[in-house]
């Protein structure tokens, strides 16, 4: 009969690190090239690494893609050209799982989508450093600048970037305690990324959400639904066009979030002094 010796239960530790290195590696690899292409990013911008083309990893890879490759045929297209790419170029072959969903005709003939025509981008929000759990859905038209005079109908990186530093899992919760039982206005919220992930993933009290455009108070509410969040949850949404009093905010605000102050030429009229008269 086999029995655990001290000796055994060593080497066996041994095997299972040695085993698990390489797959934990390939995995946060491989967990970073679905977050990415889940939140739309641009083909040529991919970072796919060496890791993940293994026969092993393109199998999970095309397993990954199948489902939603009829969404954005055009995107997969570019996506799978790319990933085909990497393989060939680290002299592994490309699977035919990989390969014939490139070729599929609706794939292969696709064309890019109209501007206007949207779709669910799915945003990793909760740190830099990984793809976790904290996700925020919206229904957005990526590819569309401006549109209904206002540039609020897709989301811009200053909102993903401070939605990771705010929501960031990876620090302790230092910046989550900062919102936490916070009542917080965010201004020009847009596709509400950032506020509506700080209503679902962070401690805040409130979230009061404002733009100068209520175009975008309707996608926000269809946001609500898509994430699952509580309806009862405190977020409420109000008009409020920077620099005029007309707009004011009747109660009080102890935090103010504004993505684009991260972004320069944004507005010619600062949301700062918004802020600040509010
Ligand atoms: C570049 S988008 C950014 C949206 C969102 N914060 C993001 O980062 O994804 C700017 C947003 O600010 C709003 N906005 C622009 N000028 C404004 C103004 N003067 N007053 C209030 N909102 C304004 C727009 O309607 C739009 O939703």
């Amino acid at each position: 009969m086999y029995r655990n010796t001290p000796t055994t239960h060593v080497l066996t530790e041994k095997l299972v690190v040695k085993i698990l290195q390489p797959i934990s590696s390939w995995r946060m690899e491989m967990d970073r090239l679905k977050a990415h292409v889940e939140q739309r990013v641009p083909p040529r911008s991919l970072d796919i690494s060496d890791a993940v083309v293994g026969y092993a990893q393109q199998l999970e890879f095309a397993r990954f893609v199948e489902p939603q490759i009829g969404s954005n045929p055009h995107y997969f297209k570019s996506v799978l050209s790319r990933y085909i790419e990497q393989i060939e170029s680290c002299s592994e072959e490309t699977s035919d799982e990989v390969y014939e969903l490139l070729v599929d005709p609706v794939v292969l003939n696709s064309r890019e989508l109209a501007p206007d025509v949207a779709e669910v981008v799915k945003y990793h929000v909760g740190g830099f450093s990984r793809a976790d759990d904290c996700v925020m859905k919206v229904e957005e038209t990526p590819r569309l600048i401006s549109g209904v005079n206002t540039t609020g109908l897709r989301t811009w990186e200053a909102a993903l970037f401070l939605a990771n530093f705010i929501n960031n899992r990876d620090d302790d919760g230092e910046m989550r305690a900062l919102f936490k039982d916070k009542v917080v206005l965010e201004l020009g919220c847009g596709t509400g990324l950032l506020g509506l992930s700080l209503a679902k993933y962070g401690l805040v009290r409130r979230m009061i959400m404002t733009d100068g455009s209520t175009a975008v108070f309707e996608h926000n509410r269809k946001l609500v639904e898509l994430n699952g969040l509580d309806t009862s949850a405190a977020v409420s949404w109000q008009q409020l066009v920077w620099g005029d009093d007309a707009f004011c905010i009747k109660e009080k605000v102890d935090v103010v979030v504004v993505a684009q102050a991260f972004q320069r030429h944004v507005a010619s009229e600062p949301p700062e002094s918004t802020a600040r008269s509010n």
